[in-house]
């Protein structure tokens, strides 16, 4: 038996001295997205220091919301703040994307043979969470409003993010991406019907366009929060991407039936490392060994983790069988 495959979401980033290092020389982060040489170098770092089997596009879910022409900006300590939301004024000018996309042609041509690119978008919903809040919130209040009070007025806002979703995604795949990755990260703020709604089916729209134009390209859902719904997704996406919370036994016969399962270490285990660590990761990988799996986080990558317990975690894994 071959072991899992093995990348991180956010497995480039600050908790690598390389990155901090070069970010600290790339002015703006959105500045830093947008230049292909930073960005396809920061990109491949991870794969180079743990040698991960898959690359994941070094880039952010806001591009979209900047694409369609709402400001945004990433301030140091705060996180990202967006200009006013208003939704008559926005259109999709993907041609201020085309950086991101000769990202992914320069990443692909230095990638090592067998190494995967991972390109990826934010959901709809993730999306819209931040345009319509205007940066990250404690309790999204405004647009669990606008979703759940004014559902017209919102299907208007995601039927322009399914759209552009998947202009942006086929770009990266036209341009060298293997796999894409759509990020609902907030997607358990919103109850059942909400998820079905606002996720599920904005998941749907956007797989059947993309199988419509990349049918060899698989995609790889990641509902974070969407618990026992996660079985839905994996009617629509190649993939679904487990969260913390959810059980990898459960998951064993839940999803992996129908999709491949990615995930699902705790990222606080990767900052404690060790024996907790490795006990964790060993469970995980027993409890999908019967089927298809792709190691990853239940989220991204934490600041504080320490590069020797990535590297410690890429061993487990690999010789885990
Ligand atoms: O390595 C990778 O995974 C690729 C790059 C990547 C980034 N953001 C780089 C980044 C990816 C895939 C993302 C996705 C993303 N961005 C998500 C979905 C995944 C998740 O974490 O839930 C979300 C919600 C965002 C929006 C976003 N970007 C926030 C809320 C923040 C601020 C919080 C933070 O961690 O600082 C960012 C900034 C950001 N995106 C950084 C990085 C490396 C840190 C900024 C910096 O280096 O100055």
């Amino acid at each position: 038996m071959r072991p899992a495959p093995v990348w991180l979401m956010r497995q480039a980033g600050r908790y690598l001295p390389e990155y901090r290092k070069l970010r600290a020389s790339a002015g703006s982060f959105l500045d830093l997205c947008f230049s292909p040489g930073l960005a396809a170098e920061v990109t491949l770092q991870p794969v180079r220091r743990f040698g991960m089997d898959a690359a994941i596009l070094f880039s952010d879910i806001l591009t979209i919301p900047h694409a369609l022409g709402q400001e945004v900006r990433f301030v140091e300590g705060t996180g990202p703040v967006l200009g006013p939301f208003d939704p008559g004024a926005l259109q999709f000018a993907n041609g201020r994307l085309d950086p991101v996309y000769e990202t992914v042609r320069r990443v692909r041509k230095d990638l090592p043979d067998g190494v995967a690119l991972i390109g990826f978008a934010g959901a709809p919903w993730t999306v819209a969470a931040y345009m319509v809040e205007g940066g990250s919130s404690r309790d999204w209040l405004k647009v669990r409003r606008m979703a759940l009070g004014e559902p017209e007025r919102f299907a208007a806002l995601t039927d322009l993010l399914v759209e552009a979703t998947i202009d942006h995604l086929s770009a990266q795949a036209e341009a060298g991406a293997e796999a894409l990755q759509l990020f609902d990260s907030w997607a358990g703020l919103l109850p059942p019907a909400g998820i079905r709604r606002w996720c599920l089916e904005p998941a749907q729209r956007i797989a059947a366009g993309l199988a419509a134009r990349h049918p060899s390209v698989p995609l790889i859902l990641f509902p974070r929060g969407a618990g026992a719904l996660a079985p839905e997704f994996a009617g629509v996406g190649a993939c679904v991407g487990l969260d913390t919370t959810a059980d990898p036994v459960w998951a064993a016969g839940a999803v992996q039936g129908r999709a491949v399962v990615q995930g699902n270490l705790d990222p606080m285990l990767l900052v404690i490392g060790g024996d907790a660590m490795e006990r964790a990761a060993r469970e995980i990988l027993s409890a999908l060994r019967c089927g298809p799996h792709i190691f990853n986080l239940g989220h991204g990558v934490l600041p504080a983790t320490p590069p020797e317990h990535v590297a410690a975690l890429r061993r487990i894994v690999r010789e885990a069988v």
